[in-house]
């Protein structure tokens, strides 16, 4: 073992929303999600386990990170300590090529590419779902991010234990849907409340908590069959739904990632809809939009969304593949 290990990932985006994580330890979610990894954002992580270093020391885009985002990082490397026996730090470096934590999946990505290198450059020689359980644990949409195409994580036990395991799968290969997703960016800057803090408000004091949980799972599965006959028109229904329904449970606790121009891109969407193009919107935690267009309409699309006030660059993505190291080691 080298003791460095370099590895990419792309942020996915959901389909089928997971909000909401179960009561107890271990980070799972209490919903079900579908996602589609997208090529064009990536994530590029560097690991080295070096015997020098007093602590572990992680870099953003090259800036030392705070406390909060170090934390996250050195719980997953303690994962990984433990299960290779290694004793020394690690010094981790990772660079996005799209603005990080503003609901652009920052944390898929990022996380997915640190369990991979990581476990890589301690000698683990982990399978991809091995590595998704380890990435779920730092963030549940992580797990997704190991796999390319189209991809499934199901809800997590009812009172899970650390002890448990839950690994994202993949469900339908990268060419399964000439599917473009339009990244109509808002902002260049930091969400105002984290997907982990958002969710916990939504789930203890939003009136439509139930609902949510109630509706996801059974959007889930019509999402799930629609994504099986390469229903892109019923794919985008779906997902339009799932991220309305997300939002409307997190605004009534008060958790509001929406800003002007994000009700503007969603009416742009709905504008573009009904003069015939295959259309739909989605939003994360953040504000950004992004509309999952027919591969023949992304041009028409794209041009009218840049036009949209408050839509500052709109970056074009498609399905891509799963995590891998830039050596050529791939993680399945
Ligand atoms: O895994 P987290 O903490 O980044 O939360 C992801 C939450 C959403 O992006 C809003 C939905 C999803 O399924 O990715």
């Amino acid at each position: 073992m080298s003791g460095l290990a370099v590895a990419v990932a792309h942020p996915n985006i959901a389909l089928s929303k997971y909000w909401g994580k179960r009561v107890g330890s271990g980070n799972f979610p209490a919903v079900p999600s579908l996602s589609v990894t997208l090529s064009g954002l990536s994530t590029r992580t560097v690991v080295q386990f070096d015997q020098a270093l007093s602590a572990d020391h992680l870099e953003l885009s090259g800036r030392r990170a705070d406390e909060v985002a170090e934390g996250r990082a050195v719980a997953l490397l303690d994962r990984v300590r433990q299960a290779s026996g290694i004793a020394c730090f690690a010094r981790v470096e990772s660079v996005n090529d799209f603005p990080t934590a503003s609901g652009l999946a920052s944390s898929a990505s990022g996380f997915a590419a640190l369990a991979l290198a990581s476990a890589r450059a301690a000698g683990l020689d982990w399978d991809a779902a091995r590595l998704s359980d380890l990435a779920r644990r730092s963030s549940a949409s992580a797990a997704r991010s190991l796999f390319g195409g189209y991809v499934e994580l199901d809800a997590g036990p009812p009172s899970p234990t650390d002890a448990d395991t839950l690994q994202a799968r993949p469900l339908a290969p990268v060419h399964h849907m000439p599917l473009v997703v339009l990244v109509c960016v808002t902002t260049e800057g930091a969400k105002s409340v984290g997907s982990t803090e958002g969710m916990r408000a939504t789930l203890e004091t939003s009136p439509y908590a139930s609902a949510w949980l109630d509706f996801a799972p059974r959007l889930h599965a019509r999402l799930r069959a629609a994504v099986l006959s390469a229903d892109l028109p019923e794919v985008g229904r779906l997902a339009e739904s799932s991220a309305l329904a997300m939002h409307a449970s997190a605004i009534a606790a008060g958790v509001v990632y929406w800003t002007p121009p994000t009700l503007a891109a969603i009416a742009a969407v709905k504008a573009l809809r009904e003069s015939g193009l295959t259309a739909y919107a989605t939003v994360d935690a953040g504000p950004h939009v992004k509309v999952l267009v027919a591969r023949t309409d992304a041009d028409a699309v794209g041009d009218a969304m840049r036009r949209v006030p408050g839509v500052l660059r709109v970056i074009e993505a498609r399905p891509g593949a799963g995590a891998r190291c830039v050596d050529g080691g791939v993680a399945s």
